[in-house]
Order: structure tokens, then sequence, then C-alpha cells
């Protein structure tokens, strides 16, 4: 396998490399052997069991999480209000399907329009619509945004179109790959579906004008995740809320990554002030115990949908409400968000000073989330990350020399420390070529 191939089968998110076998005949660098897909390139560890911010793998040494499962673990491995919510629902009821209503549907849809409601244009009025994986919920978005250009807005049959930003990474189906421009996500899986228009991210001029009378919504990340942690200037979000207003364009925030505490608020775009009319929300609001996600926002714009346009067997069952819910109560309290902004300031400020000494290029960040770019002459990311894996850190690299730090928005200011100082030590080396 080509490094080529192996950045197509990990979602162009990491760079090739061999490590030696890792238990039995299985290689640790996840390039085959038994019954296991190889469509990932973990690291060479095997996690046993985890609580908090660390994890312990089957030979049982320690390593200190600062990936948090691309933030679907904001609170931690197995927090105790999310592990207790999920063991009284375990002894209740787990699956229903849509073809019923259970005790908990209603109360977490309630819970969670009234958090993320008021900061889309939905306001308290809000409507959520609960899918599980964060793809289903783009897509569910993207089905809506046509929906209402069609029912609503007045777009001819067939022509709607929704403006993306490049760099974007919005899942894994066969529509959402089909506006990704990276070619790795995207090569062998035409024919793509078309009706969406790729203008460069972090540039509003470039959405106005790419939007026409055909346009039902603008989709984008509020910072692009995958794209290595970039956050766009401080007037874009603002600018795409004036330019989709006046063109009656939706504009659609994929918080899936961004959200739920991580960049210091409840929703990234609160940064900028702005609200969105929709909202997608998934990794983080499954706690990491269940993949929950949901669209969150306007009432007549989710109204489109009716009974048999759109579903899902899975989507707001009971074990995922139990756990959405004691999700929207830790958000309640503002604690994570707190602590994501305090915790935030030192920790950026601290990778800034790597910065300073030499020790990398560049970072970009906001609240606990940033993204490391290493000098391609000292390595690639995978190598930051598996010099990082011999200190006892997990990370994971993104793009080429691009590394992303997502610690738990609950790590200790201690154990964070640990972490940063495993990362001085590693740059330190591979600046001297260790
Ligand atoms: C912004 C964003 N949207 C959507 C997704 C897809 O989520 P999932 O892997 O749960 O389908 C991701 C996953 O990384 C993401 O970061």
């Amino acid at each position: 396998m080509t490094a080529q191939e192996v950045r197509a089968s990990d979602g162009g998110t990491s760079a090739s490399s061999a490590t030696g076998p890792l238990d039995g005949d299985r290689p640790a660098d996840g390039t085959g052997g038994g019954a296991l897909a190889h469509n990932y390139h973990p690291l060479p560890v095997t996690v046993a069991s985890a609580e908090g911010s660390w994890v312990t793998d089957v030979t049982g040494r320690r390593y200190l999480d600062l990936l948090a499962g691309y933030s679907a673990l904001n609170f931690g491995h197995r927090h105790p209000a999310l592990v207790d919510a999920a063991t009284r629902q375990l002894g209740r009821v787990t699956l229903t399907s849509r073809a019923f209503d259970h005790d908990l549907l209603h109360p977490f849809a309630e819970a969670l329009a009234a958090l993320v409601g008021p900061l889309t244009t939905g306001g308290a009025d809000s409507l959520v619509l609960p899918m599980n994986t964060g793809a289903e919920a783009v897509e569910t978005a993207i089905k809506t945004a046509r929906k209402w250009g069609y029912d609503v807005k007045g777009v001819p049959p067939g022509e709607a179109t929704v403006v993306v930003g490049s760099g974007n990474f919005h899942g894994r189906t066969t529509t959402i790959v089909s506006f990704s421009d990276d070619a790795d996500a995207r090569r062998g899986f035409d024919p793509y579906t078309p009706g969406f228009r790729l203008v460069p991210y972090a540039d509003a001029d470039a959405v106005a004008a790419a939007i026409d009378d055909t346009t039902v919504a603008v989709l984008l990340e509020p910072v692009q995740g995958e794209s290595g942690v970039v956050v766009p200037p401080d007037d874009y979000w603002p600018r795409l809320r004036a330019i989709t207003t006046a063109r009656d364009v939706l504009l659609v925030a994929d918080e899936i990554q961004s959200g739920l505490g991580r960049a210091g608020a409840t929703l990234a775009t609160e940064t900028w002030g702005v609200r969105p009319d929709l909202v997608t929300l998934g990794k983080a609001l499954g706690g990491g115990i269940v993949p929950v996600s949901a669209v969150v926002g306007r009432r007549d714009v989710l109204e489109v949908l009716t009974p048999g346009t759109h579903g899902s067997t899975f989507g707001g069952n009971p074990l995922a409400c139990a756990v959405g819910l004691a999700v929207v109560d830790l958000l309640r309290t503002g604690e994570p968000q707190r602590r994501a902004r305090e915790l935030g300031a030192g920790f950026q400020d601290r990778l800034t000073g790597l910065v300073d000494a030499g020790l990398l290029d560049g970072v970009r960040g906001l609240g606990l989330w940033a993204g490391l770019d290493l000098d391609p002459a000292r390595g690639t990311g995978r190598d930051l990350c598996e010099a990082l894996l011999a200190r006892g850190v997990l990370a994971k690299d993104t793009h080429g020399s691009t590394i992303r730090l997502a610690p738990p928005l609950t790590i200790a200011a201690e154990d964070l420390e640990t972490g940063l100082s495993a990362l001085e030590d590693a740059l330190t080396d591979l600046a001297r070529g260790r």
C-alpha cells in the first residue's frame, strides 16, 4: 500500500508509517491481518480501559488522551453522570424505533432546543431532529434545506444549490464526499451528487458571488477541525449572516466538532455573535457513550419534513436520549464551556510559546482546541504523534505535518501541563533530528 492509499483509507488524516507487531501476527500500524477492514491507520496502541483524561492499554501502560475522540469525549472517558444516566436507562428501555414514542424523546428535544435554540435564529421556539452520526445530521440538514428551497423559497424543481467551503469535512456519505475537495475522500466514489458550489473557506465575498436564486443554503464549519483547526477571520461569520439573510438563504453551521463546549462556548458561532438558521450537532452529544446527533434550528424550516419524508430507526432512541439529556445537563451549568475558555487561554499561550521558541511553524486554535504545524523538514504529523505516544500522550495527525490537540474539557490543569511538557520534549527531540 502506498502512502497515498493509506491517506485515502484514513480520511486523509494521517501519513504512512511502519511500526512493529503489537500482538500476535497483527501489525500495529493497521495495515491488515485479521478480519478488520483497513479503512483507518491507527497509532500503535490498543486501549483496554479509560477514565477521565486517561486511557490504559492492554499492557497496563497509561496514556493522557489529548485527542478525546475528535471531540466526542469533551466530558472525558466514562464521565460518572453520563455513565450513570446510561446505566439507569439500560435497566428501563433502550430502543422503541420511532414507530412509538418513549418517555425521554420529547424531554430530550425540549432540553436541547432550550440550550441551543436561542443560539440560532429559531430562538426558544426551535425544533430538534435527532439522528445518530454526524454525517446523518449533515445529510438531514441538506435534505431539509433543499425541501425548504422547493416548498417555501420557490426554487425550480431539481435546481437547488448549496454553497460549501474548500477544505471542508462533513462526513463520509456519498453526497457529502461529493462536495469534498480532499481527493482521497472522493476518488473512486463517483458519480457524485450534484448541486454543491465549492468556494474558498474564510472568503465571504466568494460565498456572496456563488449565491443565486437557486441557492438554498450555505453550509460551513465555524472552525474547520479536520483541516487542522482553521479559524476564520473575525468578520467572516458576521458577514455570512448578513449575506445569507439578505439573499433568503439558510445559514447552516456544522458544529459537530466545534460545538458543545470545545471552542469555549456552547456553539463556536457564539464567538462572533452569530445565530445560524440551522446547526448540526454530534460527537460530544453522545457523551462518548453512544452516537447521538441532531439538527437544531428554525421551526418553519424543519417543519418542511413530515412523516415519511425522513427518519432513522435509531435516531432519538431511549438510550441516546438518556445520555443526550445528561450531556445537556452538563452544558447547562456552563462549566465545560468555562473550562474550555479558561484552560484554553493558557493552552493557546503555551502553544504560541512553542512557535516563538522555534519548535513549531504555526498554531491555530480556539478554546481547548488547536492545530499545530510542524516544520515538514523535522517530520510528519505522524512522526510527532509517535514521539508523543512514546511519551505517554495520545494525539492524531490531520494532514501532512499538522496535528490536532483536543483535550477533554474536564482535563485537570496539571494533566494538561504534563501533556504540554511532553509535547515540548517531543518537539525538542525532533528539532535535534532525534
Ligand atoms: C464538522 C464535522 N461534521 C461531520 C462529521 C462527521 O461525523 P461522523 O463521523 O459522526 O459521521 C465530522 C467528523 O469528524 C466533523 O468533524
